[in-house]
């Protein structure tokens, strides 16, 4: 692992918000919805603080773009600490960790994204380091083989993954708060988007803060993402202000639809209706017929499709269900097998 790029150690007391265009949260208190995994966090860092101790470890479980690693930022601020950032994929050896634990001070925060996809071997060195805060070194082999233990500083491990099922018991068991992150209501969406925009320094009414809100598929990150791209508009086609006309006219540019569907969600939701008679159908036969990787499905496509239930997950296979077919005013039948559209026979 390169260090440079892939880990970064960053003090975040130190940082002012002089890049604007960072529209994070630096503190819990600016940190809009996910009330009772902020209620928690609020309290064991209290506890915590109260007590001298580091923080336990804590595992965030969430689709993208939710806030998890908003959050580990956040924590680190709380607890007034550095934070090392690193992700599953770029920890490639027992080497890789131990570098970074061993340059860990007394209370840091370790952010690991996507910790689901820490190599096995990895991951059995980071079980004693994340219970006795130590690693054993073993040098030779066979009859030879000695072992040494070295000693850590107490940090704090702050996971994140998409996936809480691709974690092993072990791993998973040795954090002391799990929490799952939860795709935000509207209301809450609007906040971040008026908290956003007056950052940003550009104006919008009411009913642009709420069409932007409810097409960004219950994801903080998307209405940040939007929002700018409105704003883009409104500089160049309008009047510098964003209200629901130029953002109905901004989002259509964007192939965003009025339940803030992207194109990859319709072409999903179409495939299964349309080429599939509305499923069951396997989903790696989705993703060979999108030519799309199953994970980017699993991760970015379904969740959001589970959640406003246009997709059911069924034993068999993925299935559209009827407010999908009404979505996309496609006559819905019982079996699942549209009567108006042509459909592919099954070999
Ligand atoms: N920006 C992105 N996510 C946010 C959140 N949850 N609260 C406030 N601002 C945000």
């Amino acid at each position: 692992m390169k260090r440079s790029e892939e880990e970064k150690k960053t003090n975040p007391l130190d940082q002012e918000r002089e890049d604007f265009q960072d529209l994070r949260p630096r503190r819990l208190s600016e940190y809009i919805g996910q009330r009772q995994v902020v209620e928690t966090l609020e309290i064991a860092i209290e506890a915590a603080k109260r007590r001298g101790e580091p923080l336990d470890h804590i595992l965030f479980h969430a689709p993208p773009g939710l806030g998890k690693t908003t959050l580990a930022h956040i924590i680190a601020t709380e607890m007034g600490v550095q934070i090392v950032t690193s992700s599953g994929p770029a920890i490639e050896k027992g080497g890789d960790l131990i570098s970074i634990l061993t340059h860990l001070e007394k209370g840091d925060v370790l952010f690991i994204d996507e910790i689901h996809r820490l190599p096995k071997i990895v991951e059995e060195f980071l079980y004693p380091a994340m219970e006795d805060f130590c690693i054993d070194f073993i040098f030779d082999k066979g009859a030879h083989a000695r072992s040494h233990r070295y000693r850590l500083e107490r940090f704090t491990l702050v996971g994140a993954t998409t996936r809480a099922g691709l974690l092993s018991a072990p791993l998973r068991e040795r954090f002391g708060i799990l929490r799952n992150l939860d795709f935000y209501a509207v209301e809450e969406l609007s906040q971040v988007v008026k908290r956003s925009a007056a950052l940003l320094g550009v104006p919008i009414d009411q009913e642009g803060t709420e069409e932007i809100a409810k097409r960004s598929r219950g994801t903080p990150r998307i209405s940040n993402r939007l929002l700018k791209r409105v704003r883009d508009y409104a500089e160049i086609r309008g009047q510098g202000k964003i209200t629901k006309e130029i953002t109905d006219e901004a989002l259509r540019l964007e192939g965003v639809d009025e339940m803030g569907l992207t194109l990859l969600d319709r072409r999903f939701l179409e495939t299964i209706i349309r080429y599939y008679k509305g499923g069951p159908v396997g989903l790696e036969a989705i993703a060979a017929t999108l030519q799309e990787e199953t994970d980017t499905l699993v991760d970015m496509v379904e969740p959001f499709l589970l959640k406003i239930g246009f997709l059911a997950r069924m034993q068999n296979g993925r299935k559209a269900t009827e407010r999908a077919y009404d979505h996309f005013g496609i006559p819905y039948h019982e079996s699942g097998k549209q009567l108006s559209f042509p459909t592919r026979k099954k070999p």
